[in-house]
C-alpha cells in the first residue's frame, strides 16, 4: 500500500451534544473519544503520519492523548482547526510530510472504525484515487423546501450514508481543496470536495457501528458498543 497519513479533524464545538467538552474529549469508557479513534489508525502498519485538527486550548490534551498510545514510528503533528470542518482539514496540509502519497480523513467522533475497513479503503483510493465508507440509507430520505415542505422523495436504493474514513490520492485532495477554497464550495464532507473537480469516488461498504458520535443518544450507543466488544 502506498505511504498513508491520517487527518483527524476535532475542532468541533459540541452544540449539538449539549456538553461544554468539546465531543472529541468526552470520556468513552476509560478514555477520551479521540483515544479510540486515533488507536484504530495506530494499527496499521501503512500509517506514517497523524495530523489532528484542534482549537489552540486543546492542543496539550491532544498530545497527552497522543503520547499514552502505542505509536512508534509513526510522525504526529496538532494543528490548529478552522471555523468548519474543511477548513480544519486544510490547515492540516501544511503538516502533511513529503514522502505522504494517500491521505485519509477521519472524524474524530468516529471511535469504532474497524482496521480491516481502513486497509479496504485506502487499497480502493490508491486503485481509483479517491474512496469512502458508507452505508445504505435505511430511513426514506426527503427533499425539503425552506418552509419544510416535502419537494420529493428520492429513491431510496440509490441513497447511501457517506461516513469516514474518505481516502484520496494526496495529489487528488489538494487539487480539489485549493479549487474548492477559490471557488467559495463548502461541502460537509471530503468527497464532494473531490466530486466537484471530476474525480470518480468509490464507495466502500462499511458497517453501522462506525457512528459518528454527534447527539446524547449516539454516546450511549456508543458505550453499549463499547462494553459488548469488551465482554469478547
Ligand atoms: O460537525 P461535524 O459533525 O460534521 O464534525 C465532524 C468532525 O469534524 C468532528 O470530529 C469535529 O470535531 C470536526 N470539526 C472540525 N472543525 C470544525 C467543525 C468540526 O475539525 N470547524
Amino acid at each position: 500500500m502506498l505511504k498513508l497519513a491520517v487527518i483527524i479533524p476535532a475542532a468541533g464545538s459540541g452544540t449539538r451534544m449539549g456538553s461544554r467538552l468539546p465531543k472529541p474529549f468526552i470520556k468513552l469508557g476509560n478514555v477520551p473519544i479521540l483515544a479510540h479513534t486515533l488507536s484504530s489508525f495506530l494499527e496499521i502498519p501503512d500509517v506514517v503520519q497523524v495530523i489532528v485538527a484542534t482549537s489552540k486550548e486543546w492542543f496539550d490534551e491532544v498530545e497527552n492523548i497522543y503520547s499514552s498510545l502505542n505509536a512508534q514510528g509513526v510522525q504526529f503533528a496538532v494543528v490548529e482547526g478552522g471555523s468548519e470542518r474543511q477548513f480544519s482539514i486544510n490547515n492540516a496540509f501544511s503538516a502533511l510530510s513529503e514522502e505522504i502519497e494517500l491521505v485519509a480523513v477521519h472524524d474524530a467522533v468516529r471511535p469504532f472504525i474497524k482496521k480491516e475497513l481502513i486497509i479496504k479503503c485506502a487499497e480502493e483510493a490508491s486503485r481509483v484515487g479517491a474512496a469512502m465508507i458508507g452505508v445504505p440509507a435505511k430511513d426514506t430520505i426527503k427533499k425539503i423546501d425552506e418552509n419544510q415542505v416535502v419537494e420529493s422523495t428520492p429513491d431510496r436504493r440509490f441513497l447511501w450514508q457517506a461516513q469516514t474514513p474518505q481516502i484520496f490520492k494526496r495529489e487528488i485532495l489538494e487539487k480539489a481543496y485549493a479549487s474548492a477554497i477559490k471557488d467559495g464550495f463548502l461541502g460537509t464532507d471530503d468527497a464532494s470536495v473531490v466530486e466537484r473537480i471530476g474525480q470518480k469516488v468509490k464507495l466502500v461498504e462499511g458497517d453501522r457501528e462506525n457512528l459518528k458520535i454527534t447527539y446524547p443518544v449516539d454516546l450511549k450507543i456508543a458505550e453499549l458498543i463499547l462494553n459488548e466488544e469488551e465482554l469478547f
